[in-house]
């Protein structure tokens, strides 16, 4: 998929679109340069999940308000269709090393039945380190203007070592 988007109503609407129909184990890897819009894909996806779970809205707003500075943040969908869905967010931008990760629980999250899982500088890791039974859903945001973007998304399905484009 590769798709320009004009502002973030229709960055939005795109990625509402996405999480009607999330598989119950996916790592997402957001790419782009910083201000790209890679923490804001986050909270719109989270919020389209939350959304399309039937949580009201204002408590959608909690969900997704805390700071993103964090190596890693948590969100929990406590109701509906992704009921005890957990959500993380990893922002790899300021790791280190390798033992970070390992330490913060990184590698342990995989093992849970349901996840979603953004990962924002997923350069800073080894692809291939990842579980290769869950589904990635990699995202490329390139800034060319002020609230213009193009987006460009590869999905590569379990157990398939190389991204494929779909649509
Ligand atoms: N179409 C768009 N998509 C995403 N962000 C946009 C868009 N237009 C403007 N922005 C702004 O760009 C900034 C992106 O910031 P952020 O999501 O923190 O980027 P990153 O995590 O990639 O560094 C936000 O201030 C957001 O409001
Ligand atoms: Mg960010």
């Amino acid at each position: 998929m590769n798709r320009i988007v004009n502002n973030i109503c229709e960055l939005n609407e795109l990625l509402a679109q996405f999480a009607q129909s999330i598989p119950e184990k996916l790592i997402v890897l957001l790419e782009g340069e910083p201000g790209a819009g890679k923490t804001h894909m986050v909270k719109s996806f989270v919020k389209a999940i939350a959304r399309s779970s039937g949580i009201p809205s204002d408590q959608i707003a909690n969900l997704v308000s805390s700071p993103t500075f964090a190596l890693h943040q948590n969100y929990n969908i406590p109701q509906g269709a992704n009921a005890g869905l957990e959500i993380d967010h990893w922002d790899l931008y300021r790791l280190e090393s390798e033992d970070d990760l390992e330490s913060s629980g990184f590698w342990d999250q995989f093992s849970r039945p349901k996840l979603t899982v953004f990962i924002e500088w997923p350069e800073r890791l080894n692809e291939s380190w990842l579980p290769n039974d869950i589904a990635i859903w990699k995202f490329k945001i390139e800034i060319l203007g002020e609230t213009q973007r193009q987006i460009s998304m590869l999905r590569r399905h379990p157990k398939v070592t190389d991204h494929a484009e779909i649509l």
